[in-house]
């Protein structure tokens, strides 16, 4: 009976570190260590999408679809929420105190909320260099790490009435296929397109097994060797 509590103890105990929701927290603390992905990512349109929002800013494209190109759209919600990281979650991007960290299409609205695997990273990336031990992947994951992708790209670029994507909900991206083919999105595609998203560098495997990203094996035979930091 006495181990049978202690075991439940231990059970509840070990789901409620799993059920801590990771909270979104900025690129800054991602891009001290992965300065390269960093480098890379602030060339991409992805990096600069809350200027779009802007007063004149794409004037003939929001003509096209039938916004006011004169308004100031940096503070609606019926825009931010794709322009911006982490909108409406704990520690996202929030119009009353804006953190040019998460303006814009940033790490997390693709890896998904750091504040919990990041610890993972550095600990692992410790134990890889003292004694080049590999750690398994599958925590990465626990603690909410995205290795699918495929779902977050839909959640904006595929989010409009009528749409092949079942989860579509207001508010809509106003860029669809009825304005204009080019804003149809095909994502074995798009996620190959490295002005789009970030150039590839080379990992040295500190972590290992499932689940392994699609895409992993194709980008790492090209890619690059990666410049790293360390973190603020
Ligand atoms: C303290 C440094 C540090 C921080 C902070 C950090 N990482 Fe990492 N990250 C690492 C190390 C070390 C690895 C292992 C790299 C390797 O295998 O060469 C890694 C691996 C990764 C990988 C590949 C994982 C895999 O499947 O093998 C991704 C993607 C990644 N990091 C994204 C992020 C994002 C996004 C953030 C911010 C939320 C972040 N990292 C924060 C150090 C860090
Ligand atoms: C949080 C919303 C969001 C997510 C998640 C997102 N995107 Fe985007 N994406 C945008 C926005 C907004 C733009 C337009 C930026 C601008 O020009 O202002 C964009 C632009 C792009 C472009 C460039 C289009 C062009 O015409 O040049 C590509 C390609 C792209 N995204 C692919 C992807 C892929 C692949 C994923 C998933 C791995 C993804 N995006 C995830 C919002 C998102
Ligand atoms: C559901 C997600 C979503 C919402 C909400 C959203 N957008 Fe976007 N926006 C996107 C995506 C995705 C793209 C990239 C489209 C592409 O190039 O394929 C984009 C692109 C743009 C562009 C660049 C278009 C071009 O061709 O240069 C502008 C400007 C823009 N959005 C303004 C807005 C404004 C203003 C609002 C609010 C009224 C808004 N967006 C709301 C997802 C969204
Ligand atoms: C629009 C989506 C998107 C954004 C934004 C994004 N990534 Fe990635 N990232 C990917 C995809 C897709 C891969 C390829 C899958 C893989 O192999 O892990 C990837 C791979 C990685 C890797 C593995 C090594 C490599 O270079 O392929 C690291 C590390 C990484 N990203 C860090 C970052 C950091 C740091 C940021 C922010 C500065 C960032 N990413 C922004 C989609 C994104």
């Amino acid at each position: 009976m006495k181990s049978f509590l202690l075991l439940t103890a231990a059970l509840l105990l070990a789901s409620a570190t799993v059920a801590a929701a990771p909270n979104y927290e900025g690129r800054k603390k991602c891009g001290s260590c992965h300065r390269s992905q960093l480098e890379s990512w602030e060339k991409t349109a992805h990096a600069k999408a809350m200027d779009s929002l802007a007063p004149k800013a794409r004037a003939e494209a929001k003509k096209k679809a039938k916004l006011d190109p004169n308004k100031d759209y940096r503070h609606d919600a019926d825009c931010v929420g794709c322009h911006t990281t982490g909108f409406s979650h704990e520690g996202g991007y929030d119009p009353k105190e804006p953190s040019k960290y998460l303006t814009g299409v940033g790490c997390e609205n693709c890896h998904g909320a750091g504040s919990e695997y990041r610890l993972l990273h550095r600990k692992a990336g410790q134990a890889f260099e003292k004694k080049k031990q590999t750690t398994a992947r599958q925590q990465l994951a626990e603690a909410g790490q995205e290795f699918q992708f495929e779902e977050r790209c839909n959640a904006c670029h595929l989010n409009y009435e009528g749409s092949s994507w079942k989860g579509a909900k207001k508010p809509y991206t106003p860029f669809t296929p009825k304005v204009d083919k080019k804003y149809g999105f095909d994502y074995a595609k798009a996620v190959r397109n490295d002005k789009a998203m970030h150039e590839h560098f080379k990992l040295e495997d500190v972590f290992t097994g499932p689940p392994i990203p699609p895409f992993r094996d194709e980008f790492q035979s090209k890619a690059k060797p990666a410049a790293k930091g360390k973190e603020e």
